[in-house]
């Protein structure tokens, strides 16, 4: 049995493993998962990924955190909160993430890891507020903050995008604890 920090009815959102390594070096090489972002990743940049994300999961208990189904125990991608620092107006801040693998999408399973990491994050982490960023062309993400109740705040240039003209604005939205 592997051991899950949060679950939902579908769904246990862990620390990452190993054997997550080869699922997501091949998701993060898919073009459509990557869509929104500057490039895909080759395997070293998701491995380095992956240990960053263990290492802040180790030093402030929540990361985007490795996603299963729970009645597979298959991979799907991941789901969390993470402390973001790149110089902004709305930063420094906890955001709210989710990159799942094509075959999970349309299944209701982002909006649902979403809102149990959104849970944690005022009930177990004691957050304020959880802030989450996608480019304003990312229907499907903006449509995951939108149901999980988060409301518009602003726009931003993300580093990440800045030389990137496909990209010319991230969306920012917010929920504070409470509301
Ligand atoms: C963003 C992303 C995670 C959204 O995934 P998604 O599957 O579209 O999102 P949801 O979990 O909300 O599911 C959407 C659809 O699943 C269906 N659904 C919802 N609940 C369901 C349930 N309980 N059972 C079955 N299907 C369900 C619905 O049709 C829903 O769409 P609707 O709310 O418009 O009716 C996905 O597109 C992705 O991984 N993209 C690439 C990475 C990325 O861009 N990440 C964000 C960077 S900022």
């Amino acid at each position: 049995m592997r051991a899950y920090l949060l679950k939902t009815e579908r769904l246990g959102l862990r620390n990452w493993l190993p054997s997550d390594e080869l699922p997501f070096i091949e998701m993060c090489q898919d073009e459509a998962v990557m869509e929104h972002f500057p490039k895909t990743l080759s395997a070293e940049e998701t491995i380095d990924l992956i240990h960053r994300l263990k290492t802040h999961f180790d030093t402030f208990g929540y990361t985007y955190f490795a996603v299963d189904v729970l009645e597979s125990s298959e991979f799907i991608g991941f789901a969390g909160l993470k402390n973001q620092d790149w110089e902004s107006d709305f930063t420094p801040c906890v955001d709210i993430g989710w990159r799942l693998k094509r075959a999970a999408w349309g299944k209701g399973y982002a909006t649902e890891a979403a809102k149990a990491c959104m849970k944690a994050a005022f009930s177990m982490f004691n957050l304020k507020e959880v802030l989450s960023f996608t480019t304003d062309t990312n229907i499907p993400s903006e449509h995951v903050m939108k149901k999980i109740g988060m409301k518009l705040i602003g726009t931003v240039q993300h580093p990440f995008i800045l030389n990137d003209p496909r990209f010319k604005h991230c969306v920012v939205y917010k929920l504070e604890n409470g509301n």
